[in-house]
Parts: C-alpha cells; sequence; structure tokens
C-alpha cells in the first residue's frame, strides 16, 4: 500500500523534477553536464550525511552504505578532471527537508532511490548523446547497473514493513513530497547562477 501511495502522490512533484532538470530538451556539452553532476553532489553530499545522523535508521535492513551516491559524484567529477578544490568549493543546499524520525528518512529514500529508475533512462541518453560512459563520468546516472532492480525492490520491501499505521505511512509520503520540492528549489536555483 505505502509504495502505491508514494508513486501516486508523488506524481505531480516526479514531472515538475523531470521539467527542473530540462535533460532532453537539448544537447549538453560535457562541461554542463560535469557542472549539472556539480549540482546534484551540492544536494545529494549534505542530504546523505543528514540522513545517515537519522537516529535507529542503521537497525533497518537498508544497506545504507552501498545506496550512498557521493561516492559516485566524485568518480564522476574526478573523471571529468574537477580536482578535489573545485568539488569542495561547491555551494551545499541547506534547504534540505527536516529528517528527525525513521519515517521522515524512508520518504526522502525514496526519492534519491526512485530516482535510480530514471536515472538508467538517463545513462543511455548519455552514452548515446555525448558519450559518457559508466566507466568514464557516468557512474552517478548508473547506479547500480545491473542491480538497479533489485535494490529498487529491497529498499521497497523495507519501506513496507516499517509501514505499520496510517500515521506512518502519512509522514513517509509528507517527506517524500518535502524531498522533492527541496530537489527542485535546489535545481531551480542553480539556473540562475
Ligand atoms: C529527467 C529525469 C527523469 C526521468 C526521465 C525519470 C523517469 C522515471 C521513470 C521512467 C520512472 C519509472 C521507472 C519504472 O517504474 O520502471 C521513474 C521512477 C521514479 N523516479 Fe524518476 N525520472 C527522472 C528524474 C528523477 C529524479 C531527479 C528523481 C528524484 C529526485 C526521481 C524520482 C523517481 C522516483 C521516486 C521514482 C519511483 C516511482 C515509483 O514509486 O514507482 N526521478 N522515473
Amino acid at each position: 500500500m505505502i509504495l502505491k501511495r508514494l508513486k501516486d502522490e508523488t506524481r505531480f512533484s516526479h514531472q515538475a523534477t523531470e521539467q527542473h532538470l530540462d535533460l532532453f530538451s537539448r544537447m549538453l556539452t560535457k562541461s554542463e553536464y560535469a557542472r549539472l553532476l556539480g549540482r546534484f553532489w551540492g544536494f545529494y553530499a549534505p542530504i546523505e550525511t543528514k540522513i545517515g545522523q537519522v537516529v535507529g535508521l542503521e537497525q533497518l535492513p537498508l544497506n545504507l552504505s552501498a545506496r550512498q551516491k557521493k561516492p559516485l559524484l566524485w568518480l564522476d567529477l574526478t573523471s571529468l578532471a574537477w580536482d578535489e578544490k573545485t568539488i569542495q568549493a561547491q555551494p551545499l543546499c541547506d534547504d534540505l527537508p527536516v529528517l528527525d524520525s525513521i519515517p521522515q528518512a524512508l520518504g526522502c529514500l525514496y526519492v534519491l532511490e526512485g530516482s535510480t529508475l530514471g536515472g538508467q533512462i538517463i545513462s543511455r541518453h548519455l552514452q548515446e548523446r555525448i558519450g559518457i560512459t559508466p566507466d568514464h563520468g557516468g557512474r552517478f546516472f548508473a547506479s547500480y547497473g545491473q542491480d538497479v532492480r533489485s535494490m529498487w525492490k529491497g529498499f521497497g520491501e523495507t519501506v513496507t514493513s516499517y509501514s505499520t499505521s496510517p500515521q506512518i505511512e502519512d509522514t513517509i509520503v509528507d517527506s517524500a513530497i518535502e524531498t522533492f520540492a527541496s530537489f527542485g528549489r535546489w535545481f531551480q536555483n542553480g539556473k540562475q547562477d
């Protein structure tokens, strides 16, 4: 039930996110692509830190360390010739969703993990259009490679077994919507930079 609620109740947010990113309407250059990854870094680095601080989350079967995207972004940026200083100097998002509880963290993770599904489409697009392969700058969007589906299924099972009341479900859904909103604001603001 919770997975259906999440999908239905964030449908609009997802569409808005695709529009904010606007990845397919024109050809990206490699340096524009690297700047986009830098913006992802500015969102994922602080949000993964925040998720890591949620008390009790480590007790759930989530395999959080395998799900971290920050190392993938680091690899991609360095293979696109960004040096450590440039990466560390990226602005970091401080307008993040409130993550004070496990259900809030799960709602946020739903958004981050779900993005690996769309990431597969983006990954193919990058290979075809600008020659970015998973081994050279494209690890973040390729994420778990062959394991995307099984990682998504595992996450879904954990969220489902944690969702034992309508109140818990409501908090998870609200946090997912907040996470999409925060992501959207971050990328909208990035366009003015
Ligand atoms: C242009 C960019 C994107 C495209 C084209 C895209 C496309 C898709 C597609 C096709 C799916 C469904 C996959 C499936 O069920 O097999 C999906 C799922 C999902 N995407 Fe995206 N996506 C994009 C960006 C994002 C971003 C940036 C986020 C999060 C920040 C995101 C979050 C999600 C979530 C949470 C789901 C799971 C929906 C569910 O509950 O089944 N997507 N996306």
